[in-house]
């Protein structure tokens, strides 16, 4: 296995954080205790992320098909984001961690986003790492909701038709401003994406452990960085040219 080196690490990780329900049934205890436990490896992973140096964090927390999940689940799932992003606000700070929600925020209780909004705007001047939750998120939904502010515009003037490309139709996304991702992880054995980040992911790196998300740790982490490290990318170019040129850089809508 390849030693970890800081230079090429992943600008942009993105994590499916599964298995919080497997771990806590497997110790014949209740769901919710695994999404508390669920809850500490967030605390390191993002701790760990940002002492590495990596630019851009995206969390898959609660997705827009988990609503139909038992309203008990929901709840206490609700109950648990709010209680941690108001307890990380301070460790926020203290790393220097912008941070950021994606999904559509209007199905989410009024409180919650109270505390997604102080969050936020307390964070917002700091210059580290860009922390980002996927609340009530869902990739189609993004990419409709896309679409139609596309339309409204377009309807409206204030863009033409010939304006609409590759590069527009992402800044309409919920990711504006953020580069796609080079690195996704998924924990505990599945390997499906979920309607995370669709249109974001296609020329991400994928990487899928068995370990469910509250046993993930900075070693797994180390593991699956040396993964990435070890692959090549290519963005449809052949392996010549690409070593030829240096490390490839993710824009693959640069030539259109
Ligand atoms: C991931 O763990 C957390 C959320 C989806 C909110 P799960 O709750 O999906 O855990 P499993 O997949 O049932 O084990
Ligand atoms: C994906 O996990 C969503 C999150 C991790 C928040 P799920 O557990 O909801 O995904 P499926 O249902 O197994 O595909
Ligand atoms: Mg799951």
């Amino acid at each position: 296995m390849h030693k970890l080196t800081k230079e090429n690490l992943p600008r942009h990780l993105a994590v499916i954080m599964d298995g919080n329900g497997r771990w806590a049934k497997q110790r014949m205890l209740r769901r919710i205790v695994g999404h508390q436990k669920g809850v500490e490896t967030v605390r390191l992973i993002v701790e760990e992320c940002s002492r590495l140096g990596i630019s851009y964090l995206t969390l898959f927390a609660f997705s827009a098909e988990n609503w139909l999940r038992p309203k008990t689940e929901v709840k206490a799932l609700m109950a648990l984001l709010k209680k941690y992003i108001r307890s990380e606000i301070a460790r926020m700070m203290h790393n220097n961690i912008r941070f950021n929600v994606i999904g559509d925020r209007g199905e989410l209780p009024v409180d919650i986003n109270r505390v997604i909004d102080d969050a936020i705007a307390q964070t917002a001047g700091n210059s580290g790492m860009l922390l980002t939750l996927a609340l009530s998120y869902g990739a189609r939904q993004e990419i409709v909701h896309a679409a139609r502010q596309i339309a409204i515009d377009a309807a409206s003037g204030k863009i033409a038709i010939d304006d609409i490309n590759e590069g527009l139709f992402s800044d309409y996304l919920y990711t504006t401003r953020i580069p796609e991702p080079d690195f996704l992880i998924r924990t505990s054995g599945e390997m499906r994406i979920s309607n995370f980040l669709l249109w974001q992911l296609a020329y991400t790196e994928l990487y899928f452990t068995d370990v469910n998300w509250p046993d993930f740790d900075k070693n797994e982490l180390a593991k699956a960085f040396r993964d990435y490290q070890s692959r090549e990318r290519r963005f449809g170019k052949t392996s010549d040219q690409v070593q030829v040129g240096g490390t490839a850089v993710g824009d693959i809508t640069r030539h259109r």
